[in-house]
């Protein structure tokens, strides 16, 4: 077993990884802070860069271990930690390590942020229980502040259909008055749940009886609901009562609800038109912005198009890729045929930390396959089995034996990718 006192001394990092990784049953108290560290590797730092990394939960709690309590990143890694365990289907794991913490989080801000730690570790009633556990024992006097995270941890865990009856139950049991923030969580549940008639009754109820202004947040929410369920007209009427009535200028996200719509239709003058009225309304396109302009240009194969705005916005650095950037450009580029450029997204994607899914990068190996780079497309097979989770390994080799070749036959010698292997 190793102890934390072990830790501490100066191991390599390589070293000491190995060594956690024979560790039995690692213990998921935290080390408690530390005098004064010894000899620097391996340094916080690189723990917790390190455990960032790290998918496998029993890895992650050792490194979490290793790390002292104290630091304020502490709490997100703990966070990070629980959601490996989660998404390993250790639930009850996750729910040990973060009702482990509750007596940490005397403070109510701490206590929130563990609070929506359940709902990424995708046990929200876990937090439930914990938020009336916590009334109920008098060790916090909880507020809209916990309220909302509680929500919100419903919200994003994909459990939104729980919000309404809890936004109501909860704040008439514990006396808390809701919000803005608690009405936005409320009606992306709604919107979410496809009750947008529901989410304007309730913009209309914070509006003019509770006498809460709507945020732009809000009205993007609902805005962007409209669009997507092409209630156009409705739509265009809300906006307009925003700009005129409340005075609310919109946002990036409201522009970006718009700019969807006809983005999904092809509609490529319409989508440059907004993008010029944002930027003379004084808001700056975002990825998202580009992302959208992105999928114009690919539903009508515009690939030079696709290229332009690679060039021009990524590569040029105006906006930085995420993760869906990084898969449309790489199912564009797989529909294009253009591998070069496919590998160079994947590349970077790489590098980011943001691998497209599975299908977009089976999309993209089965293309690289069919166009004679079986040995590009091993090196890309054998970097995303290197980062996916265990429990796509199955997955990754039923495509392997599809293409008519296998890694675990032969290891390949590390990132082959750049250099071309053949
Ligand atoms: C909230 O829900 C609980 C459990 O379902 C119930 O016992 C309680 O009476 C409800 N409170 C209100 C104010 O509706
Ligand atoms: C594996 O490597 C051996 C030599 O090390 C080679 O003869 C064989 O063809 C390789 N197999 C595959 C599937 O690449």
């Amino acid at each position: 077993m190793l102890t934390s006192a072990r830790l501490r001394r100066g191991l390599s990092l390589s070293r000491l990884l190995r060594l956690l990784s024979t560790t039995s049953t690692p213990t998921p108290t935290p080390t408690p802070p530390e005098s004064k560290p010894t000899p620097p590797p391996p340094t916080k730092t690189t723990t917790r860069a390190h455990l960032r990394r790290v998918t496998d939960p029993d890895r992650a709690l050792s490194l979490l271990s290793s790390l002292s309590s104290s630091v304020s990143s502490y709490k997100f890694s703990v966070g990070y930690v629980a959601r490996c365990f989660s998404l390993s289907s250790r639930f009850d794991d996750a729910a040990k390590l973060l009702d482990s913490r509750i007596p940490h989080s005397t403070a109510e801000s701490d206590f929130a942020f563990l609070l929506a730690s359940y709902g990424r570790a995708s046990i929200p009633d876990r937090g439930l229980s914990a938020f009336k556990a916590r009334i109920a024992d008098g060790s916090l006097t909880v507020s809209v502040l916990s309220f909302n995270a509680l929500l919100s941890a419903f919200l994003r865990s994909g459990q939104f259909q729980q919000v309404p009856h809890l936004f109501t139950n909860l704040s008439e049991e514990y006396h808390i008055s809701p919000n803005d923030v608690s009405y936005s969580i409320l009606i992306k549940s709604l919107c979410l749940s496809r009750k947008v008639e529901d989410a304007l009754v309730m913009l209309k109820l914070m509006r003019e009886e509770k006498g809460i202004n709507p945020t732009i947040a809000i009205y993007g929410i609902i805005l962007n609901s409209l669009y997507k369920i092409n209630k156009f007209e409705e739509a265009e009427l809300l906006w307009n009562e925003m700009v005129e009535r409340t005075g609310c200028k919109p946002d990036d996200a409201a522009y970006n609800a718009r700019i969807c719509y006809h983005a999904t239709r092809g509609e490529t003058d319409k989508v440059l038109e907004l993008i010029k009225e944002m930027e003379t309304a004084g808001v700056k396109p975002t990825t998202i912005t580009y992302n959208f302009l992105l999928i114009c240009h690919f539903k009508n194969e515009h690939w030079e198009d696709v290229k332009k705005v690679y060039e021009q916005v990524f590569l040029m650095k105006v906006c930085k890729p995420n993760a869906a950037t990084f898969r449309i450009l790489l199912e564009g580029f797989s529909r294009g045929r253009d591998f070069e450029r496919g590998l160079e997204v994947f590349r970077s994607s790489l590098n980011k930390n943001k691998v497209p899914d599975f299908a977009t990068v089976s999309m993209f190996v089965e293309g690289l396959v069919k166009d004679g780079k079986a040995d590009r497309a091993k090196a890309v097979v054998e970097q995303v089995r290197k980062r996916f989770p265990v429990y796509l390994t199955d997955k990754w080799k039923k495509v392997e034996k599809d293409l008519g070749f296998s890694l675990d036959a032969n290891e390949t010698a590390s990132d082959g990718i750049g250099g071309g292997s053949q």
